[in-house]
């Protein structure tokens, strides 16, 4: 299998770039973002518990979402990878991850991060709000996801440096071009 993480802060393009890259890849999309908004639609338990997080920006917490990814994992049919999209998040995150792909005999192959400087992902953000009308789109949830993320997540990425499977990507410029930048890095990595 082929397994990939993309990684960024909030707006830099994770959720485009791996549509395109689970379409080339013929792997499965895993967003916990996507997953998480579904159940809070559905108002399931797990919806109700995440919903006032979100909309504040903070993280759901590691338990809920390592059982999110558990079912998605075991729930695999005939799939050649997956790209995960918002997950891990925190250290307890990346080691749980670890330890799943461990038990289906499998790895991460490859970490990409994208580069997006906070200006650039509060504009596309903002505009997205005028779209969408996303909950967690506003100056103030925004500005407190790019915390979480500086505080929480981005210490991943020395995580997945030390194990030399971390590419960097300027996120910045046109969707096609980050996706020309990210696929050959891609390759490299690929069984
Ligand atoms: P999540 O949905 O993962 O949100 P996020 O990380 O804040 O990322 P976004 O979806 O906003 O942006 P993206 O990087 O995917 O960019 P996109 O392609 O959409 O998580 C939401 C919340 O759920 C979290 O805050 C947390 O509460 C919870 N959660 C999720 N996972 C969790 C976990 N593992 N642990 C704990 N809690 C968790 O693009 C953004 C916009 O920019 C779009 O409008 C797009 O069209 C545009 N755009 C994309 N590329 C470009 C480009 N190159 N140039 C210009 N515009 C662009």
């Amino acid at each position: 299998m082929f397994n990939i993480i993309i990684f960024g802060p909030p707006g830099s393009g994770k959720g485009t770039q791996s549509s395109r890259i689970a379409e080339k890849f013929n792997i499965k999309h895993i967003s916990t973002g996507d997953i998480l908004r579904s159940e809070v639609k559905q108002e399931t338990e797990l919806g109700k518990k995440a919903k006032a997080i979100m909309e504040k920006g903070e993280l759901v917490p590691d338990n809920l979402l390592i059982k999110i990814l558990q079912s998605a994992i075991t729930k695999k049919a005939d799939v050649a990878g997956y790209i995960f999209d918002g997950f891990p998040r925190t250290i307890v995150q990346a080691e749980a991850l670890d330890d799943l792909m461990k038990s289906i005999n499998d790895s991460i192959d490859v970490v990409v991060s994208l580069d997006v400087p906070d200006n650039e992902v509060v504009d596309r953000l903002l505009k997205r709000a005028e779209i969408e009308g996303r909950k967690d789109d506003n100056r103030e949830t925004i500005q407190n996801r790019l915390k979480v993320y500086k505080e929480q997540t981005a210490p991943l990425l020395a995580y997945y440096l030390k194990q030399n499977k971390l590419e960097g990507i300027n996120g910045v410029g046109s969707v096609d071009k980050i996706f020309d930048e990210i696929v050959p890095c891609l390759e490299k990595y690929m069984n």
